[in-house]
């Protein structure tokens, strides 16, 4: 029994599901008709025996990469000016379209699924660049990482060493325009860094087990593997992969803060992928009465440009019209930036400075009011003394906080030992 389902609560819906493939209230999924292993699926039939990996991948944004607002208007502004020039786009965001044949009602459904299981799990050949389609797809089977015994599941599994290595994610997270600049290039930061030679591909970092595994699975430690595929929107993530460490120093009239980010844990360039994310690096310096008298900021991203050097900021132009690169000093895997920032002091006396690391999205569509999402990484606050690092910083006052908390415990002890 406990090798049925890689999934955790999977007795009863698997039972549900083969309950529904029988013949009870079959016609209630997939798409109103007899679920058909042999044709593609909607998420939904899925989630009845991969409830975990279900919940997860819905949260994720492959799940909305057709419906999001934040692709559903650029990709408006495309059909109503070059109506032939969207189907690029859903190449990718949409891939499932082009596995139907013209006028296959499911269309709709799959629509609302953007990447969605059937797709992924149906691929039997990929390729990172060159023209589309990138992915040889085949319905049934089910292939995977781990393979499974015939008849053990309601469909075939197949192992595939496809699914465990990047090649796999490079299909959608690679792309070149038409004018031979790259748009996305995820999958070849990557391919150049020291993490290919590692093995440590996309996979490693972006479907970690959902849970300690051992609880289900103590032979195989295999549970279900988290489908969210978190990238830049989550903060926990971000500021453990990018940690940042400073100094402070007073030489004549100038107060230098010395700045250390480094890429220590993602696996490509930080930020990657659509250039519309970026990187905020701000300080500010502060008197001893907390007034601030000074600041800088630093953006860390890639600019692209329409040819005439100006730069582009919607989705579609990118995709589209972009003809160079206007910048780009984004932070490549396990790179240090050592970033140095001189403020002139006036009448001003520096006491600390705070800098603050924060993840940008850029957001014409989605609220035109609001230019950008603002994600804030870390913080820290660095005191100007002989440039003694904010790491360093956290461990004495960590210290201090114990120590006292040390002192108030005995203190209690004694004074409740003296009153018995
Ligand atoms: C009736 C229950 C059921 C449904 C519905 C179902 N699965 Fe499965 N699936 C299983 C079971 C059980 C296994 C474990 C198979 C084994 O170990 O032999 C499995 C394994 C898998 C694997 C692992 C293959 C590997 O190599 O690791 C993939 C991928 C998969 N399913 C995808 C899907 C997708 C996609 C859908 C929806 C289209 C789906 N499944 C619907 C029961 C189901
Ligand atoms: C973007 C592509 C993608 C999508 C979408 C996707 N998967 Fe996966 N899935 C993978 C890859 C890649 C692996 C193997 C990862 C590894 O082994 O490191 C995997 C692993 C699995 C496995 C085997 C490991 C396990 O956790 O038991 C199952 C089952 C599975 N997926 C089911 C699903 C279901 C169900 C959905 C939809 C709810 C889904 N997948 C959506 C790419 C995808
Ligand atoms: C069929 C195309 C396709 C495949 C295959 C695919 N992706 Fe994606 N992925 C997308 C699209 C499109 C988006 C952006 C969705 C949106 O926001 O509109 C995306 C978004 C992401 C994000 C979120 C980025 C962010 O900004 O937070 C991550 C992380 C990611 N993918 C990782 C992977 C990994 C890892 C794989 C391989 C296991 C993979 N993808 C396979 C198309 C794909
Ligand atoms: C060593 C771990 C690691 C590996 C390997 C890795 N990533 Fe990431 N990835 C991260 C981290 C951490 C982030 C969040 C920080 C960021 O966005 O720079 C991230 C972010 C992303 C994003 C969002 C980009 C952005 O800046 O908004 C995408 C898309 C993505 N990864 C896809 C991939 C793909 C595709 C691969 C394989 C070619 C891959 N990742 C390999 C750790 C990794
Ligand atoms: C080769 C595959 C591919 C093609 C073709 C493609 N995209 Fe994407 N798109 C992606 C991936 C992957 C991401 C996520 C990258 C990231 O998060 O850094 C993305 C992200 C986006 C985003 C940002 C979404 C968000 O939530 O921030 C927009 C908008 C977008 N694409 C629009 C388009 C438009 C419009 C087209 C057609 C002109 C297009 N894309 C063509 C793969 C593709």
């Amino acid at each position: 029994m406990k090798r049925l389902s890689p999934d955790s609560n999977r007795i009863i819906p698997i039972l549900a599901a083969f309950a529904l493939c029988m013949g009870m209230g079959m016609d209630r999924i997939a798409f109103g008709g007899p679920v058909d292993p042999a044709t593609y699926q909607s998420a939904t039939v899925c989630a009845g025996c991969h409830p975990e990996i279900y919940r997860t991948w819905l949260s994720s944004q492959h799940a909305t990469a057709f419906t999001d607002p934040s692709f559903q208007l650029p990709y408006d502004r495309i059909r109503r000016s070059t109506p032939g020039k969207t189907l690029a786009c859903e190449r990718c965001h949409n891939p499932m379209r082009f596995l139907l044949a013209p006028g296959d009602p499911r269309a709709a459904i799959f629509a609302q699924e953007g990447v969605t299981c059937d797709f992924c799990h149906s691929v039997e050949s990929a390729s990172a660049s060159g023209p589309f389609p990138r992915y040889r797809t085949k319905p049934g089977i089910k292939y995977g990482p781990r393979g499974g015994k015939p008849g053990k599941s309601f469909h075939l599994t197949k192992f595939s060493r496809l699914y465990i290595v990047s090649d796999f994610c490079g299909g959608c997270h690679e792309f070149k325009n038409q004018f031979g600049v790259s748009i996305l290039a995820t999958y070849s930061e990557w391919a150049e860094s020291f993490y290919r030679g590692e093995g440590v591909h996309c996979q490693f970092c972006h479907l970690p087990q959902l849970f300690d595994a051992r609880f289900i699975d103590p032979v195989g430690n295999k549970g279900p593997l988290d489908h969210a595929m978190v990238g830049g929107h989550s903060r926990e993530r971000l500021a453990r992969a990018i940690p940042v460490r400073a100094t402070l120093k007073i030489s004549g009239s100038e107060a230098v803060l010395r700045i250390q980010l480094k890429n220590e844990l993602v696996g490509h360039k930080t930020p990657s992928g659509i250039p519309t994310h970026r990187l905020r690096l701000a300080s500010t310096l502060f008197d001893a009465s907390g007034n601030p008298i000074g600041r800088k900021d630093e953006l860390i991203e890639r600019v692209l440009g329409d040819g005439t050097g100006k730069p582009l900021e919607k989705p579609e132009l990118i995709f589209t019209v972009a003809k160079e690169v206007l910048k780009d000093n984004r932070i490549g895997p396990k790179e240090t930036r050592e970033i140095t920032q001189v403020f002139q002091l006036g009448n001003g006396k520096p006491a600390t400075a705070e800098i603050a690391l924060t993840y940008e999205l850029a957001t014409p569509d989605i609220a035109p009011g609001l230019r950008m999402i603002e994600i804030p990484i870390s913080r820290a606050v660095i005191p100007v003394k002989h440039g003694v690092s904010a790491v360093i910083v956290a461990l004495i006052a960590l210290a201090a906080v114990v120590a006292l908390l040390a002192a108030a415990f005995f203190l209690r002890r004694r004074v409740a030992s003296t009153e018995t």
